[in-house]
């Protein structure tokens, strides 16, 4: 079982010291809880792979610590910089071209000529990151297409016997990934939509930004047009419910739920709904359930990260 540590410095020198040596650590960062493993040394990427059974053609975003030690494995663009200096540290995820001499595993990368790049803001991370002078391979710290786990009780039950520590610093701010831009082509792209919106992205870099279709797998386009099943709870998900259904538990969101419902915020508050969504939904996600039915969610500024999840948490599943 992975032992859970405190924020200390000393405690997180030890995490550090672990990662260096191939090991899995889960730590906490704004958006959610990381799975990380030293992105240069193959074993431990494949670690994280086989932790999350996850595909291994779906790459991981890749954490560092500032822009410049980002630009050691890719190549920033004048648009990367102008993005990077206003964003990072943040919730923001870059795909960028690889550098030639990227020290980054193939695996992490899952053989494309491409890196996602992210520069967290929580302060643990950021620590972290120093101590283990290493970049650090991080998906989410749940298994390949469950609920995202945005508290360290969430990762020891899911994940508990795959990582050798937890750093536990309670539940994380945001609660929804980070947005991820690719800067590969001429028009900036987000591939998933999160916590910094399209709209601030076009300001930045006073251009339009497109927001791919959620029904493209943009890693790995394996079923082109059909919405792919990831977030997902056990229980079957309704959205856009005005009521529970009998046996449904419902899902409630803005002060027209009923009372008696879990609410993502009462106050109608997207900040505060994105910090609840995993957590209220592991909550619901109780087999003494037939579904769960979930209030809809207005479709602006943090509403699109909120709805690309609760979609695809609805979406058909793959047996
Ligand atoms: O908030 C977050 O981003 C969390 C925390 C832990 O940092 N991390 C996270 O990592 O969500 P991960 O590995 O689960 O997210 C990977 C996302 C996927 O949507 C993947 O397809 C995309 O980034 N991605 C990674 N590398 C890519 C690449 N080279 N090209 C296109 N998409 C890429
Ligand atoms: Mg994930």
């Amino acid at each position: 079982m992975a032992r859970r540590l405190q924020p200390s410095l000393g405690e997180i020198g030890e995490a550090a010291r672990a990662l260096r040596t191939g090991k899995l650590v889960a730590f906490p960062t704004e958006t959610v809880y990381g799975l990380g493993g030293d992105a240069t040394n193959d074993r431990a990427v494949a670690a994280i792979f086989a932790a999350k059974g996850r595909p291994s053609f779906n790459p991981l975003i890749v954490h560092v610590s500032n822009i410049s030690a980002a630009a050691q494995f890719a190549e920033l663009s004048a648009k990367a910089q102008v993005v990077a200096r206003r964003f990072w540290p943040g919730p923001l995820t870059l795909v960028l071209p690889r550098r030639r001499d990227c020290k980054i595993s193939l695996l992490a990368t899952a053989g494309l000529d491409s890196v996602a790049l992210r520069v967290p803001a929580h302060k643990i991370a950021q620590t972290l990151l120093m101590m283990a002078g290493v970049p650090l391979a991080a998906p989410s710290a749940n298994p390949s297409g469950r609920l995202s786990p945005t508290q360290a009780d969430h990762v020891l039950s899911d994940l508990g016997d795959k990582v050798e520590f937890v750093i536990d610093d309670g539940p994380c701010a945001i609660g929804v990934e980070s947005t991820v831009l690719s800067l590969l082509e001429d028009k900036p792209r987000i591939l998933r939509p999160g916590a910094v919106t399209a709209e601030e992205i076009a300001a930045a870099l006073q251009e339009p930004v497109e927001i791919a279709a959620d029904t493209e797998d943009v890693a790995a386009p394996r079923s082109p047009g059909r919405l792919v099943s990831h977030y997902a709870p056990s229980l079957p998900v309704r959205l856009n419910a005005t009521q529970a259904e009998p046996g449904e538990a419902l899902l409630g969101f803005g002060p027209d739920a009923p009372k008696q419902a879990l609410n993502l915020s009462p106050t109608g508050d997207l900040q505060e709904a994105a910090a609840n969504l995993f957590a209220m939904l592991r909550k619901l996600d109780d087999p003494r359930h037939r579904g769960i039915a979930i209030m809809p969610v207005p479709e602006t500024g943090l509403g699109l990260a909120i709805n690309d999840r609760l979609r695809r948490a609805a979406a058909p599943r793959a047996m």
